[in-house]
């Protein structure tokens, strides 16, 4: 089984309010969406801390699939916990950990989507050594760590590049000062899953947000993925 296809938006709730996480989130499903994405940070691979498993279990009970992005040095430790708490997809980044092709087989063994993430700066020849392993690639459109930053322009030639380098079924999500503006040409060169943090929860109405993301995300999609 593979991951949707079609173009999904997936609110990141590093940007609610974090007193009220799963309210904002339920407000966010309410209004459409299918996948809510978690960022977990360590203080070590990037600067800021975040959350940790108790946050996924407690966003399961919502019903939709978590797509969880640890970005955390040494991933392989934690992915059992993460698994466990209710995560869908596992999401590692490729400077992360020496061990990837393992980490990979590890997400999986524990019945879960595996992702693979890439800073704006790192080649994307690792997606080549692992292709069988992956069910979505990450390409991230910021430095990783902080919400409410802009979007690297630069981002979609890497898209271009990228879309070839995957096998069928494998999504691409870009994360990272995703709005109504950039989620369009993202779309065009291949991305479907589509995270957006601040262009959702500090707008003064997150559900109509969406559906601005959502419908900028479907009029840019150039069809089934790379097909
Ligand atoms: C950044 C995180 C993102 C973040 C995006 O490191 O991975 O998921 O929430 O936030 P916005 O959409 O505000 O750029
Ligand atoms: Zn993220």
């Amino acid at each position: 089984m593979s991951l949707p296809t079609q173009p999904l938006v997936l609110p990141s709730v590093l940007a609610s309010d974090h007193g009220r996480i799963r309210e904002q989130a339920a407000e966010i499903v309410a209004a459409g969406a299918t996948v809510i994405h978690v960022d977990i940070m360590d203080g070590h691979f990037v600067p800021p801390l975040t959350f940790g498993p108790g946050i996924v279990a407690s966003l399961s009970e919502l019903g939709v699939l978590l797509d969880v992005h640890l970005m955390i040095e040494r991933p392989e430790r934690q992915v059992a916990e993460f698994a466990k708490a209710g995560a869908n997809v596992i999401t590692i980044h490729a400077e992360a950990t020496p061990h990837l092709d393992y980490t990979l087989d590890l997400i999986r063994q524990a019945g879960v989507y595996a992702g693979l993430a890439v800073c704006p700066s790192t080649p994307l020849e690792v997606f080549a050594e692992v292709a069988d392993k992956i069910d979505l690639a990450l390409c991230m459109t910021v430095n990783p760590g902080w919400g409410g930053q802009k979007f690297i322009k630069a981002s979609l030639a890497k898209l271009e590049r990228l879309a070839p380098m995957l096998g069928d079924g494998v999504v691409i999500e870009v994360d990272g000062g995703v709005d109504a503006g950039t989620a369009g040409p993202c779309a065009a060169r291949g991305a479907s899953f589509f995270v957006a943090g601040n262009a959702i929860f500090s707008a003064p109405d997150p559900a109509e947000a969406y559906a601005a993301i959502n419908a900028a995300a479907l009029a840019g999609f150039a069809g089934p993925v790379r097909s």
